[in-house]
């Protein structure tokens, strides 16, 4: 070859010299500097996707768990960028068994306001105030609807932990530990529920057992706002976990109290409690001994259990503060495909379930209910509210804001984007001061979503959306109010008459629409 034909292939490797150089370089996109070069594939594939799979791949509404509609949402709403969707749905309204349709009202005291980012800095709390009921010295008004739910350091990476927590602290948002317990990247500004499950990480003493001791020093050394006391969760309720000793890094090992290299097991039951009252004796305690709300976090099976817990509440005195109701189409780290796929109620069934529960024994008021299980896309959210929740808590919708790609690796170690990993250079991909911004963009999109939604039904707060405002369609067959297709009794789903007007006059600032001003014959 002459020396003028080395000129091309020279300039290709130098061009991707460049290229490698400046992914690795840059801060925004984990996946380019994980996979310098290489990871453009993806960033084409995105932006060329819509046309390929319209001939080639799978539709819109197609994927799961998430579809590429509601990924490129919650992408968009990160981002800030435009999360419209042109040309009206492209959902099967018409034939979708159980499509959700939301009611609007034509004239009221409330409208949205038109402006797309009008209400995104608009604080939507709680519409109960947490522990209030049971007196707990540290109740307070959660002051974000939206939260992050219980994910673990272990299960997730620590830029992708760090990324979360001080993504909490922008949006205001509780951070939930989940069961690995609390580690320092936990503690960047972003309040916390911490979790206790089986293994009772970070809070038991050599021998693996309970540590009262030690859970009043963690509490008392972090912004713990809330326990929540893992009894199940909806992708593998009864079975406890296990995190292989090749993760057990000498960093986890110290934050959960266990040893370094060795398989690392939570139990799939309490040793601290073995029946409801047993299990109400050591929330007592707990609340006694922080004087933090303490609530439970479970999926839905045998209603054995909630009724016995309605009926001892009832009868004792004694009580949860919190329920979290996590749907059978929730997430995990890995778990065996019969329990994600089979065990459990979803979400819509099984938390109607535990609300009727509580509803008919006249303790709703007194609970801050919960829920989670893809509840961080506005549609699902408003049905949970309606419903009776309080607050949903995100999962993977808060991974996917901080740059899950759906790659469904989790149980590998080996996530592309460094959020669900203990991979130090894939995890070290992950920016967490980038990346803490979008999670906090999407939780603002989110609220704000809900907030205009619940103006158009002329209310003040997602909370006050009732379960007659929503419609379940059966194809093009029937149609059902939610309230008689989840027997919901008048009043249920909503809030007290002093919550009520407790949150209608927090809102009384909230960015509202309008109307031009009324023309002189209007009022004539
Ligand atoms: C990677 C990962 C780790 C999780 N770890 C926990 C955990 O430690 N404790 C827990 O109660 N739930 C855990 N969950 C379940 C979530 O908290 C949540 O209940 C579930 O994913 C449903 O919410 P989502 O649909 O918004 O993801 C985990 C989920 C994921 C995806
Ligand atoms: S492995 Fe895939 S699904 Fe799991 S966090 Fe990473 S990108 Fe997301």
């Amino acid at each position: 070859m002459k020396a003028s034909g080395w000129a091309i292939p020279a300039a290709v490797v130098a061009g991707v010299a460049g290229v490698a150089a400046r992914d690795l370089r840059q801060r925004k996109h984990a996946l380019l500097r994980n996979f310098p070069v290489l990871g453009h594939a993806r960033y084409l594939l995105e932006a060329i996707g819509p046309e390929l799979r319209q001939y080639v791949v799978a539709g819109n509404d197609e994927e799961r768990p998430f579809s590429r509609d509601q990924r490129r949402w919650i992408y968009a709403s990160s981002k800030l960028e435009n999360n419209y969707f042109g040309f009206g749905t492209d959902n099967d309204v018409e034939h979708t068994e159980g499509y959700t349709i939301i009611k609007h009202r034509t004239f009221g005291d409330t409208a949205p306001p038109s402006h797309t980012h009008a209400g995104e800095e608009t604080p939507l709390p709680s519409a109960k105030v947490l522990g209030a009921a049971r007196g707990r010295p540290a109740a307070f008004r959660p002051e974000s609807l939206v939260n992050i739910s219980a994910m673990s350091f272990g299960s997730l990476s620590h830029t992708a932990i760090e990324a979360l927590n001080r993504g909490a602290a922008l949006a205001g948002c509780l951070h939930n530990t989940g069961e690995g317990g609390l580690s320092p990247y936990h503690r960047n500004g972003g309040e916390l529920v911490l979790q206790i499950g089986t293994g009772y990480f970070g809070c038991r003493d050599s021998r693996g057992r309970f540590d009262l001791q030690r859970l009043k020093d963690v509490v008392a050394g972090a912004p713990v706002r809330a326990i929540e006391v893992k009894l199940s969760q909806g992708a593998k309720p009864g079975l406890g976990g296990l995190l292989p000793g090749a993760k057990v890094t000498a960093e986890i090992a110290e934050i959960r109290g266990i040893e370094q290299g060795k398989d690392c097991v939570s139990p799939s039951r309490h040793a601290e409690f073995s029946d409801v009252d047993s299990l109400l004796d050591w929330i007592e305690l707990i609340a006694a001994e922080t004087g933090l709300p303490v609530g439970i976090k479970a999926a839905v099976g045998v209603m054995d259990f909630w009724e016995d817990l309605v009926a001892q509440m009832g009868s004792t005195g004694r009580g949860v503060d919190f329920v979290t109701v996590d749907g059978g189409e929730g997430g995990t780290g890995a778990a065996p495909m019969i329990f994600s796929d089979s065990v459990s109620l979803p979400f819509r069934f099984g938390f109607p379930r535990v609300y009727a529960a509580f509803a008919r024994a006249g303790l709703a008021d007194d609970v801050t209910f919960v829920g989670s299980g893809k509840l961080g896309l506005p549609d699902n959210a408003v049905v949970a509210l309606a419903l009776g929740c309080d607050m949903v808590n995100v999962g993977r919708e808060a991974m996917l804001s901080i740059g899950c790609i759906q790659a469904q690796k989790c149980h590998t170690d080996t996530c592309p984007t460094g959020v669900a990993t203990q991979n130090r250079w894939l995890a070290h991909g992950l920016d967490p001061a980038l990346k803490s911004v979008r999670y906090a963009n999407y939780v603002k999109t989110l609220r704000r979503d809900l907030l205009k939604v619940s103006e158009t039904c002329g209310v003040v707060h997602p909370g006050l959306i009732d379960a007659g405002d929503i419609e379940i369609l059966f194809a093009q067959r029937e149609t059902l109010s939610l309230r008689e297709l989840v027997g919901y009794e008048p009043g249920w789903g909503g809030v007290s008459e002093g919550d009520r007007a407790a949150i209608t006059a927090f809102m009384a600032g909230a960015p509202s629409g309008g109307s031009r001003p009324e023309s002189p014959t209007a009022t004539g």
